[in-house]
């Protein structure tokens, strides 16, 4: 079927896994910054100082600092009507702390910008993306600590005020649910649980809830503040929340089995978009912060910032399904953030992530029915090994597969009534990988010769299904 006209078709990234330049134009170093390279069973180190002779793989990653107007024009052939990106906050406020933004990291993102819009396509930005300064995790520990609201809103300000006519979608925090996760300490919060002595604990090794959910409620107050202050700065804005959707199926229709899948629904999915949407906290949450022992510090006006600051649009990223059951003893599989109980009647990728096309029609129905609110998919792919043949070619047919599945059943969505404004593929030119750290999980449609331990000519070449997405764009949607 066709989408409806203005269907927002695309690609998405992160800055500290595409962008490099790190320490270029003024840029401070990022809590992205601070982590190694890993692989699939080696974790990810955080180290406070850095080390000679690590990789950093954010330090260059695909370098689309230098390249942009390349990677940009092949966006531009394959038809994109819009583009996800991140802006580095150090590129911005290199510390995190100082009164006055960087010109030149400004400049770098009026640049990018209107080489976007010379291919009419329509720049979507996530305003903090899975990193932030250092300094301010040295300083308040990261988002654990309230100053940092401020900090945050000088920058939303700055970037505002700077791309207000042109830039008009705006995504606050990038998967904010993954606080609500071991995983997200370090990562969405740049939090070191224990100091940065026992800084690689952060990695979910060693857990803290009480300061995950308290720097989570920070980056709510924050996040309703800058809906509320895009709003004043150009009311045309479209400003979304972001969640890792984790689709949860129960295992049996064991009663406990339901109510595990509920609860994690609840705990790890809806209450983020709840407050982001509704703009308070559910009643689940008060009890699940209770029986944990989970006080968070509220100040006097919290409630009326949330109430003031609700999303105009929905916004999430969508990879797999997971399991959930109450019986301990059943076999695990892993995913993105979480992992769960292995499915059946669903295969795996490389990586382990339960593939599973029908699941987003079900999310997209599921968010729908509760908020009512246009949904955008910001994220979707498969993460797989690429492999060059001799006459220079890579057919990605399994990539194929899974987008033109997955678009299938966002497509079905649509029919059942869903308000979709687009969607955006993950990873549209290779890049670094977010848990893993390596290049060989790839998701692009445009590869990237360079490889985990950072070697490689960085040329670009497209995949075969570059020119199927180019097909999927000028058809919008029909030709999959
Ligand atoms: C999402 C993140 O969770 O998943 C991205 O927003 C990330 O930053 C993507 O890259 C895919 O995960 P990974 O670990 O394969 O890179």
């Amino acid at each position: 079927m066709k989408m409806q006209e203005g269907f927002l078709w695309g690609g998405a990234t992160a800055a500290n896994q595409f962008e490099g330049g790190w320490n270029e134009g003024g840029k401070g170093p990022s809590t992205a910054d601070m982590m190694t390279g890993g692989t699939h069973t080696t974790p990810r180190r955080i180290t406070p100082i850095l080390e000679e002779g690590t990789y950093y793989p954010s330090h260059q990653a695909i370098d689309f600092y230098h390249n942009y107007k390349e990677d940009i024009k092949m966006f531009g052939e394959m038809g994109f009507k819009t583009f996800r990106m991140s802006i580095n906050w150090t590129r911005i406020f290199p510390n995190g702390d100082e009164l006055e933004p960087n010109e030149e990291g400004l400049k770098f993102y009026d640049d990018v910008f209107d080489e976007l819009l010379k291919y009419n396509i329509e720049p979507l930005v996530t305003i903090s993306h899975y990193e932030m300064p250092f300094g301010l995790t040295k300083k308040y520990n990261g988002w654990a600590g309230r100053e940092i609201i401020d900090c945050y809103t000088r920058y939303c300000e700055a970037i505002f005020n700077r791309y207000k006519d042109k830039v008009k979608y705006w995504l606050t925090f990038n998967e904010i649910n993954c606080l609500t996760m071991p995983l997200g300490a370090f990562m969405a919060g740049g939090i070191l649980i224990n100091g940065t002595e026992n800084a690689e604990l952060s990695n979910g090794a060693k857990d803290n809830e009480q300061i995950r959910f308290q720097a989570l409620h920070h980056q709510f107050i924050a996040s309703a503040k800058a809906v509320k202050l895009g709003h004043s700065i150009n009311p045309d804005f479209k400003i979304g929340c972001m969640i890792a959707y984790m689709c949860n199926y129960p295992n049996t229709c064991n009663p406990d089995d339901i109510l595990l899948t509920q609860q994690k629904d609840q705990i790890n999915n809806m209450l983020c978009s709840d407050v982001q949407v509704r703009g308070y906290y559910p009643g689940y949450a008060k009890r699940y912060f209770e029986e944990k022992g989970i006080k968070i510090q509220m100040e006097a006006e919290d409630e009326a910032i949330l109430k003031a600051g609700c999303v105009d649009f929905y916004s999430f990223s969508y990879y797999m399904s997971l399991v959930a059951s109450s019986d301990p003893n059943q076999e695990n599989s892993s995913g993105n953030l979480l992992g769960g109980v292995k499915n059946p009647y669903l295969k795996a990728s490389d990586w382990g992530w339960q593939i599973d096309p029908k699941g987003l029609r079900y999310t997209l129905n599921h968010i729908y029915d509760r908020y009512q609110i246009p949904l955008m998919v910001v994220e979707n792919g498969l993460g797989a090994v690429d492999v060059i043949e001799e006459d220079g070619s890579i057919n990605d047919d399994y990539r194929i597969d899974y987008l033109r599945d997955h678009i299938i059943q966002m497509e079905e969505a649509v029919r059942d009534g869903v308000e979709l404004m687009g969607y955006t593929m993950w990873g549209c030119i290779d890049l670094v990988s977010a848990s893993t750290g390596e290049m060989k999980k790839r998701y692009g449609f445009i590869y990237v010769d360079k490889d985990n331990d950072g070697n490689g000519t960085m040329k670009r070449i497209p995949k075969k299904s570059f020119n199927w997405y180019k097909q999927v764009i000028e058809s919008n949607g029909e030709e999959l």
